[in-house]
């Protein structure tokens, strides 16, 4: 009995297929490279001592995927194969929607046609737009996400909850805020492709000198230091909560549908400015920065209430942001010793 793990070279894909090995699952990871690196399957089979099977495909193509069921007995899957930059995904909407959802589609009608349950979606807080109040639950209006990335996610719940209530199945959603920081061994960690857009990896490319300046966007939010506030989530935290969720659906006999959805964050928000200050502590070092416009699309606050993955998974975020930036320093350095 195995997992599928698609996009299981990537950065929230990697460390999940760790923890899961870490708890004997065995897993089959489907990944076409277009977003990671080989070296990161050794890397898996360095931490864990075990070596999960790999095949190296894009899923769209539906025979290769075929093939992959009828060569095992696949229980769930969990699904991290996407397109996710979302400055590109307004630039290529079709290249976003094509990917995102057609392979999300073949893989369900694998799981419909062999009558197989269990799958877990990664969704993102993006769904909730700017939400009304924080924290956020799960029962936030859902509002249309400013990217067209956003949009393959929401769009991508709605697949799965018609798929689930249309052939009995169960699907997981969990909803994740801001991940960041790498694995403690520092063998896996973010690998952005050219210039980073998100916060954490741009903060460690300016603090070793690749970037020059961070830039902020805005300081006029209406927060306590004018940065926008999100909710950053350690990532190896964030993995343990899909091997939680994966035991819920596995364990669940019940042969009625079960969607369920969780927000995965610290439940602690975090500005901008305080994250550069604790890189800074954690690091020693420090991350000149400017104050710019904001950037568009922004919003202002976001972080979660992920209370009931605390009741309902048994499972909460345990590590500080300090020691996950700490993570993504060691993981950076770890880099530069493999470029050099
Ligand atoms: N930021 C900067 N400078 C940078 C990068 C980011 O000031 O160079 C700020 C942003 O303006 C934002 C915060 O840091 O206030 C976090 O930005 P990220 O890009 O790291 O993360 P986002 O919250 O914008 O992105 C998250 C998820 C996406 C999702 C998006 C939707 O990572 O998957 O929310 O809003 F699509």
């Amino acid at each position: 009995m195995a997992i599928l793990v698609t996009g299981g070279l990537g950065y929230i894909g990697s460390h999940t297929v760790v923890e899961l090995l870490n708890n004997n699952f065995e897993v089959i990871i489907v990944d076409d490279l277009s977003n990671s690196e080989k070296f990161i399957l050794n890397n898996i089979q360095e931490i864990t001592g075990k070596k999960p099977i790999f095949y190296p495909f894009d899923l769209r193509r539906k025979e290769l995927l075929h093939q992959v069921f009828d060569a095992h007995t696949i229980e769930g899957c969990i699904n991290f194969a996407a397109y996710k930059a979302v400055g590109e995904s307004q630039e290529k909407p079709l290249d976003y929607y094509e990917n995102n959802l057609f392979t999300l589609i073949n893989i369900l009608q694998e799981f419909k046609n062999r009558n197989i349950s269990n799958f877990i979606f990664s969704s993102s807080c993006t769904v909730y737009g700017q939400a009304d109040k924080m924290p956020i639950d799960e029962s936030a209006l859902l509002k249309t996400p400013e990217s067209v990335y956003g949009k393959t996610k929401q769009m991508g719940e709605e697949v799965l909850k018609d798929f689930a209530n249309a052939y009995h199945s169960k699907i997981c959603l969990l909803r994740y805020f801001n991940p960041i920081g790498a694995h403690p061994s520092s063998l896996l960690g973010e690998l952005p492709i050219g210039v980073p857009n998100n916060l954490v990896p741009y903060v460690m490319q300016t603090a070793t000198g690749i970037r020059e300046k961070l830039n902020v966007w805005g300081n006029d939010y209406n927060t306590e230091d004018g940065t926008a506030i999100r909710d950053y989530i350690y990532v190896v935290d964030l993995a343990k909560a899909h091997v939680a969720a994966l035991q819920k659906l596995m364990t669940n006999t019940s042969v009625e549908t079960t969607i369920d959805i969780f927000n995965l964050g610290t439940g602690k928000g975090s500005s901008v400015l305080e994250v550069v200050e604790a890189f800074e502590k954690a690091n020693s070092v420090s991350v000149p920065y400017q104050i710019c416009d904001r950037r568009e699309g922004d919003i202002e606050i976001a972080y979660a209430d992920a209370s009931k993955a605390e009741q309902e998974l048994g499972w909460k975020s345990e590590t500080t942001l300090q020691e996950a930036l700490k993570t993504a320093w060691n993981w950076q350095k770890y880099l530069e010793t493999k470029t050099n």
